[in-house]
Parts: C-alpha cells; structure tokens; sequence
C-alpha cells in the first residue's frame, strides 16, 4: 500500500512529536499553524490524510471553518472527545517538551474508535501497537490516564516542592522512591501498595492527616483514604 502524504495541523507538544516521529520513519509531512499567511485547504491540499494536532476544544470548530477537508481523511487525537467528521486516534503516552527517541515512539500504543479508521488505516507504514473501544467508553478511557499519569505527577510535583519548600531537603532525594515505585507497580501492580494504605493502619493515616492540616492536598489524600478498601484490592 502507499504511504500516504500527512498534513500536520497544529505546533504544540503533540505536533512537534508527530513532525518528529513521522520524518523519523521516512514520511512526508506538510505543518500548518495558524500563524501562516496561508490557508489550511491550499497548504495541505496535496495530502492525503490530515493530523488535527490541536487543543480538544479548538477541533469541532476547525472543522466547521473549513469544510473542504471532508475529501481527506481527518484525524484528530483526543482521548476523550467524538468528533463528527474526524476518526479518534489516541496515542497513550506523555508528550513535552523535549522530544523522544525512535524507539520510544515506536512502542507508543494508539488507541481508536471501534467502528471508525484503525491505526493502520491511518498510518500503514508504522507498525504501533494499537487496539479499539467503543466510543461511548473514550471518557472512561480517558479519566483513568489522567488518573493514573497526570495525576501521578501532580503528586510526585507537590511532594518534591514541599520537600525543597516545607522541610527543606531536595526534592530530589525522592527519586530513587519514585523510580522503584514505578518499577514495582509495572513488575506487581496492587502487590506492590506499601504503607499505611496496604495495612490497614488507620492511627498513621490520621497522623497524615494531621500533617496535612491546612493543605488542599488533604481532600486528596482523605478521598484516597475513603475510595481505597485493601481488603477488596488483596481479592
Ligand atoms: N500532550 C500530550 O501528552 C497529549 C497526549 C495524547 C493526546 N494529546 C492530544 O493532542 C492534541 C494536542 O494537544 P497538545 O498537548 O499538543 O496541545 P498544545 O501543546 O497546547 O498545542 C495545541 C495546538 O493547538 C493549536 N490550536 C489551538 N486552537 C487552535 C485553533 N482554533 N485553530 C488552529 N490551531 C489551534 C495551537 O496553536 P498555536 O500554537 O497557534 O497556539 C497549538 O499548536 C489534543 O487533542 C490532546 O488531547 C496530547
């Protein structure tokens, strides 16, 4: 099959990666942001599939501005939204700004909707692993990456500012505990939990707590405390 001709719209984190990856693997790629004088249609009107690599509230209305791109294949990145007229295709990964090696895109998992364009629909001459939901199920999908990457380091952030600002210990010396702890959960995921959550041990969780007076971050550790049951997670 032939490897199609992509038009990248968008130059933000997303954007940067994709233009990265995709000339990595040898194809041609055509960028457009909204700072060039030139229109979308005109500028990409030599490609065959086009990447919306732009802020989820900003993809509905692209679309409706420019209509013409309904002879092209669209495809728009969103983990969490539907968007009529373009296929969803989520890459399960975290993109920043310093960009990744080769090996690293290549092992990026991609998520579609069942029913709509699959990866290699998409991208034929890339060899991800991907895998399809139902569409209705993309929030759901979407709430636990957040939970589980973002949210995560919202936390590991908090924990080595207030070291560096509260106690005054570097912040770094939290990183060998956050290095094994992600090791552990990938080698045993729930068999790994330690800590006051694992033993039950409600006087250290109320010590916590009280450690945590005054903070906002206690609503977060008092939610985990009343979600969390270790008897159901030993099961
Ligand atoms: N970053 C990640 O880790 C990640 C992971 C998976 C999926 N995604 C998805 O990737 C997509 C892009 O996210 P991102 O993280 O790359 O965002 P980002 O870094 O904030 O970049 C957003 C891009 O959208 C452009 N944009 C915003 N409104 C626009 C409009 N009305 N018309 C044209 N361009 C517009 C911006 O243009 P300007 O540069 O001109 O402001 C910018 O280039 C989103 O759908 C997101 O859900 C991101």
């Amino acid at each position: 099959m032939k490897t199609p001709t992509y038009g990248l719209v968008g130059r933000g984190r997303l954007a940067s990666h994709m233009a990265h990856y995709l000339g990595l693997e040898g194809h041609d790629v055509v960028v457009w942001h909204r700072d060039l004088k030139i229109g979308p249609e005109e500028h990409l009107r030599d490609t065959d599939v086009i990447l919306l690599a732009i802020s989820d509230h900003a993809i509905g209305g692209f679309l409706d501005r420019h209509p013409d791109f309904g002879n092209h294949m669209v495809v728009h990145f969103s983990g969490a939204q539907i968007v009529e007229g373009a296929h969803g295709l989520h890459p399960l990964m975290t993109f920043g700004p310093e960009l990744y090696p080769q090996e690293t895109y290549r092992s990026i998992p991609f998520v579609t909707e069942s029913g709509g364009a699959g990866f290699h629909d998409i991208f034929p001459g890339l060899q991800n692993p991907s895998w399809s939901i139902d569409p209705d199920d993309k929030p759901l999908y979407h709430a636990l990456c957040v939970l589980a990457g973002n949210v995560t380091t919202i936390l590991w952030a908090k924990a080595m500012g207030d070291f560096e600002h509260r106690l005054g210990l570097p912040g770094d010396i939290l990183r060998p505990y956050l290095r094994q702890s992600a090791v552990n959960s990938l080698d045993r995921g729930m068999g790994s939990l330690t800590g006051p959550f694992a033993r039950g041990d409600r006087n250290t969780i109320d010590l916590d707590l009280e450690g945590l007076r005054g903070d906002p971050f206690r609503e977060v550790y008092v939610a985990l405390a009343k979600t969390f049951d270790p008897l159901e997670a030993n099961t």
